[in-house]
């Protein structure tokens, strides 16, 4: 297992100076369907979890968000980091990730959990840091994914689907809510 993840970390370590001029236009169309409907407020903490080189943080083009970018690669995040040098970067493995629980108001992780062995144990780690009722919005790829699927990893890790819906362009997204205390007891 530990040796799947180096593999997938060496991989993206390797190809990191050439990631936005061959994903940038596609990541953009994804964010714009996804994202048009959210609405950011000025205090919002907002994670991107696997955020690779930061390509979502260049779409918002706005220094004002408390936004943290976290990987497992070195070198994804230094491209990302060059980009935003005043920008919070995090190296992390999505399945233990150093956060504190019930810390973010917004979590993203877009076209990741491909990578992960237990994608449902990922989903409760990244729910785990969401505040009560906070968002999480996430893309999988439709080759490995169905819309079942994604929706019991919600179910599981205790979030609210509030939207679910295969894109226009190669993922299903999902933007659920976390649970309060109250409505999982119910
Ligand atoms: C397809 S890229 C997506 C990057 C970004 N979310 C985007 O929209 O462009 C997948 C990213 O997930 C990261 N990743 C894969 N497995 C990971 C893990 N176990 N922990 C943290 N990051 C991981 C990779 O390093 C890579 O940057």
């Amino acid at each position: 297992m530990k040796n799947k993840k180096q593999e997938v970390r060496k991989r993206y370590d390797a190809t990191a100076d050439k990631y936005d001029s061959r994903y940038q236009q596609i990541q953009f169309a994804k964010y714009r369907e996804v994202l048009s409907s959210i609405v950011l407020e000025s205090e919002d903490v907002l994670f991107d979890v696997g955020s690779g080189t930061a390509l979502l943080l260049d779409y918002f083009q706005q220094n004002n968000l408390n936004f943290v970018c976290c990987d497992f690669s070195y070198e994804m995040l230094s491209e990302g980091r060059k980009k935003h040098p005043n920008s919070n970067f995090v190296r992390a493995d999505i399945d233990y990730l150093p956060f504190r629980k019930n810390s973010c108001d917004i979590l993203t992780c877009f076209s990741v959990l491909q990578n992960c062995p237990n994608p449902a144990k990922t989903f409760r780690e990244l729910t785990s840091i969401l505040k009560e009722n906070g968002k999480i919005i996430l893309s999988v790829l439709t080759n490995i994914f169905n819309l079942d699927n994604l929706s019991k990893m919600a179910k599981d890790a205790d979030v609210e689907v509030e939207k679910i819906w295969k894109m226009k362009i190669e993922d299903y997204c999902l933007i659920g809510k976390k649970k309060d205390e109250k409505s999982i007891k119910c």
